[in-house]
């Protein structure tokens, strides 16, 4: 959060309140979502007026009234200010995503780690991204690297539907190909043995799709990037778990982890983590 809004915030809340808020406030397009702690939701007016009226871009603030839920990964939103406006246009590394916050999942927070693993491919290289969400990370590979050929699936048929917008607004429709269903179908059914890079960012179910995610790579070799949530009392403690996880989760497969990392704490003492797994068919 910006100094700017700590101060701004400063003027109407305690400075021990206002840390609170700051940990969880997005800021996507025209649109602002925060969580408001149960001592503070009877000041949630003001607070979303003072937002409202000093972020330029801002045309909407919503309350999170629930976790991120259920297969398709959305959460409850309550409108507290501004226009009841759930779709907003977001910029990343100088693409476009249409986006729509109650529908489907989206986060600003795994820019970083879109922009990491899309430096990581090859040119030509076909890419598979198993929970594609509105295509994000599939439209950034595409911007940064000369690949082949990305295909997109997500059982979300508003994100489904989003990432194909996206893929156009991009100007990346050649290339990315995108299904609506369940991964280990449309794995099965469509893109089995086609890919050098495969990307599971479902990090709370990705263990449960480990042999599809290998099922999709090509005969040789292959990279897996596979997120999880690890929970541990302290960072470090988090990687070694996560490691060990990994390990397990990928344990019937030649494999080697070749980088792994926390990618951002979700809760109390848990994390997300991403790991590159480099998997040798045909060995074990
Ligand atoms: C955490 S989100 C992905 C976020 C996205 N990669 C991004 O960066 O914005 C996980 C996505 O997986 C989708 N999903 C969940 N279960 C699925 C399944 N069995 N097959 C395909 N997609 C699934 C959800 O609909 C959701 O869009």
């Amino acid at each position: 959060m910006s100094t700017f809004l700590k101060r701004l915030l400063g003027n109407i809340l305690e400075e021990s309140e206002v840390s609170k808020l700051t940990s969880s406030f997005d800021v996507i397009g025209s649109i602002v979502i925060l969580k408001i702690p149960e001592t503070l939701v009877d000041r949630k007016q003001v607070i979303a007026n003072a937002i409202l009226n000093n972020i330029k871009s801002a045309r909407s603030v919503y309350m999170q009234t629930s976790p991120v839920i259920g297969d398709h990964r959305t959460r409850k939103l309550e409108l507290i200010a501004g226009d009841d406006s759930p779709i907003t246009l977001y910029k990343e590394y100088g693409c476009r995503f249409k986006v729509d916050v109650e529908q489907t999942y989206f986060s600003p927070r795994l820019s970083t780690e879109r922009s990491r693993i899309a430096n990581l491919a090859f040119e030509d290289e076909v890419v598979t991204n198993m929970f594609a969400g509105v295509g994000t990370f599939s439209i950034i590979i595409c911007k940064y690297r000369n690949v082949k050929k990305v295909y997109n699936v997500d059982i979300n048929r508003a994100a489904h539907e989003l990432s194909i917008y996206n893929s156009r607004l991009n100007k990346m429709e050649e290339k990315i190909e995108s299904f609506c269903g369940d991964a280990k179908e449309v794995i099965k059914s469509h893109i089995n043995g086609k890919s050098n890079r495969v990307l599971m960012p479902l990090p709370e179910k990705a263990k449960y799709f480990v042999c599809d995610a290998v099922a999709c790579l090509k005969e040789e070799q292959g990279m897996i990037h596979y997120f999880q949530h690890v929970r541990a009392d302290s960072k470090k403690s988090a990687v070694e778990n996560g490691r060990s996880e990994t390990e397990d989760a990928f344990r019937e497969y030649s494999h080697d982890i070749q980088f792994l990392h926390v990618v951002r704490e979700v809760g109390p003492r848990f994390y997300q983590l991403v790991s590159d797994v480099l998997i040798k068919k045909g060995t074990r």
